[in-house]
């Protein structure tokens, strides 16, 4: 049974429970059908959103997306798939599109977790973002090794490979993530010494080659450079001085991903300047937001290098100011998304808050950085952002 199927059925099946215990509670009722509804206990009336609430209120700015696992996954956690199909309108693999997955050795593809996520997102309407061709993490160790030219020979086989399978599936790509160094005194500056760069020959060729392959095997898709902290002006104007550099060169760029992880502590401003420098710089030039999550901690900087004094851990209990200062910057950051023209698709870093990468980074630590909770009911974060009216 495929995944529409098996959501029409569960809905089915939630409308005649609900059918049948509305039943119960009318009058008009036979004794002996009532005696067969079961008695419940009070519900205590989880918040809940009207079906197309958050992506239909920006609908006319950008996509909203999510950040999601196994298509498997989904489809046994039927909610998940119910959320999804009702309110977004663009879908990422957290982990399934990066060449780990997709390549695990030489010339051997594994499309089919990928290919189940393209098929869900196809028979429900949402679009797919893709990530990432090009990572120097979760990549096996056989794209670093031989000579420059065997390293771009095997890089732009398989990015043409993986564009090619996905070509007029994928919307837009992040041809490249995390290619700018975090160091500004790096000697590598602006470009990360990662093992990408070493590998090319100490040299930034490499992301001319992986946006070269990309554009060739797709000329429709958009090609994004994906990073990190654009919300801060160093990084910022690093990144920036990529971008020109590919632009000058006539290196087929579309657009710039930010990732825009934040924290309470986080200044909305600075992350919507990200797209105004960006707007300025290089008009025409798409902006995405691809990663965004919202930690309830606001960690200093040590906490990130060497784990050291993170914030003390909530548990389960996060203070109602948190909750509603996190909404509160959901709201500014949504409206300030939408008041940019040039955003064009903005994204949670995945659906729940159980389901987070924030839960293990930087330290092990319950953290609640979504739209949802737990339990799958939405938080106030979701009502700030689906609902302008939603007084915090
Ligand atoms: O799939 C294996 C599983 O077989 C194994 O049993 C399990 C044991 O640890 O690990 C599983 O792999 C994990 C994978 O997520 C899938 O769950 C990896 O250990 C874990 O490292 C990996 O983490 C991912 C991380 O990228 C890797 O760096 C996160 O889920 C993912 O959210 C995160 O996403 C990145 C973006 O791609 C780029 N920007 C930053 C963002 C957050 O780090």
């Amino acid at each position: 049974m495929n995944i529409n199927a098996r959501l029409r059925l569960k809905l089915l099946a939630g409308a005649a429970f609900f059918a049948l215990v509305g039943c119960g509670r009318g009058k008009e009722l036979p004794l002996s059908s009532a005696a067969v509804v079961p008695l419940l206990p009070p519900s205590p009336s989880p918040p809940t959103a009207a079906d197309g609430a958050l992506k239909g209120q920006y609908e006319s700015n950008f996509l909203v997306g999510a950040a999601i696992g196994l298509a498997q996954k989904i489809q046994a956690e039927t909610e998940d798939a119910d959320i999804l199909v009702k309110q977004f309108s663009s879908i990422t693999a957290e982990n399934i599109m990066k060449p780990q997955s997709l390549s695990p050795a030489e010339g051997v593809y594994n499309f089919a977790d990928a290919d189940a996520l393209v098929n869900f997102s196809e028979a429900n309407g949402i679009a797919i973002r893709g990530h990432t061709l090009l990572w120097h993490r979760q990549t096996p160790d056989y794209f670093f090794q031989g000579t420059p030219i065997e390293v771009k020979d095997r890089l732009q086989k398989y990015i043409t490979d993986v564009v090619t399978h996905f070509k007029g599936k994928v919307y837009a790509w992040d041809v490249v993530n995390e290619v700018v160094t975090d160091n500004g005194s790096d000697i590598t500056a602006p470009y990360r010494n990662s093992r990408w760069y070493q590998a090319a020959g100490n040299s930034k060729d490499y992301i001319d080659w992986a946006f070269e392959a990309a554009r060739a095997a797709d000329p429709d898709t958009k090609l994004f450079l994906n990073d990190y902290n654009t919300e801060t002006s160093g990084k910022r104007t690093r990144l920036l001085a990529v971008v020109k550099d590919l632009i000058d060169r006539g290196i087929p760029i579309d657009g710039v991903g930010h990732q825009h992880h934040l924290q309470l502590s986080s200044n909305v401003d600075q992350a919507l300047k990200a797209i105004d420098d960006v707007d300025a710089l290089f008009s025409g030039l798409i902006n995405h937001i691809t990663e965004l999550d919202i930690s309830v901690y606001s960690d200093p900087g040590e906490c990130f290098s060497s784990g050291e004094n993170c914030a003390t851990s909530y548990g389960d209990n996060v203070p109602e100011s948190v909750i509603n200062d996190q909404a509160q910057m959901y709201r500014d950051l949504f409206t300030g998304f939408a008041a940019r023209p040039s955003v064009k698709s903005v994204s949670l870093w995945g659906l729940t808050d159980d389901a987070s990468w924030l839960n293990g980074f930087p330290v092990e630590r319950p953290n609640y950085p979504l739209l949802y909770d737990k339990d799958r009911k939405v938080k106030k974060a979701f009502q700030a952002v689906s609902d302008l009216n939603f007084v915090i």
